[in-house]
């Protein structure tokens, strides 16, 4: 069977699994707020996500691999995400956020021009995902290091 990676807007069925990916422990030592994340604290956060159309999940033959949310930011948006714990190793952390900047770039209805992502110094993975990705490094800003891709228009 041929192997399909895509993008899709997360609906409300994703909020269960989102809310395990996200309590894992190595997406919690990655993130700024290290605390376990409550469940009815993760509705909320969710709900408004949803309506904000701003949580994309990465399926791989459908099946649910990995996620890309979103946020303004600086003139242009800051992203975050994660591959699920059982997927990881297999570099498709870089192949879904090429997949993600592809997306924005083409989408008639997004704008933005930069793509920010930070990491903390010692996520490894993350850092060379985001290399991969075509994403320059800034330096330290708000004690992680800071990452930006231009979307250009060709
Ligand atoms: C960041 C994340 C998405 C990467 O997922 P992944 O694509 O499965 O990552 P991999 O384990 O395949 O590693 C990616 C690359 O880093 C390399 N790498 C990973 N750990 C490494 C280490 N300790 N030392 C050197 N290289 C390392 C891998 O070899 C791979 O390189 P390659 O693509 O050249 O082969 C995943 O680790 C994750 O979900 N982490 C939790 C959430 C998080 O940290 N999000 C980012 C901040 S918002």
């Amino acid at each position: 069977m041929k192997t399909i990676f895509d993008l899709r807007l997360a609906n409300h069925k994703d909020m269960d699994l989102i809310y395990i990916w996200s309590n894992d422990k190595l997406s919690r030592i990655n993130s700024f707020n290290k605390s376990k994340i409550i469940y009815a604290n993760h509705k909320l956060w969710f709900k408004k996500l949803l309506k904000k159309k701003s949580i994309y999940i990465f399926t791989k033959n459908k099946r649910p691999f990995g996620l890309v949310r979103f946020s303004n930011f600086n003139k242009g948006i800051k992203i975050s995400y994660l591959i699920s714990p059982k997927n990881r190793g297999h570099s498709l952390g870089s192949k879904m956020i090429s997949l993600f900047c592809e997306k924005i770039k083409k989408s008639r209805k997004f704008n933005y021009k930069k793509i920010y992502a930070f990491t903390i110094k010692n996520n490894v993975a993350s850092n060379k995902t985001l290399t991969k990705s075509g994403f320059d490094c800034l330096g330290i800003k708000y004690k992680k290091n800071c990452y930006l891709k231009k979307i250009d228009e060709n």
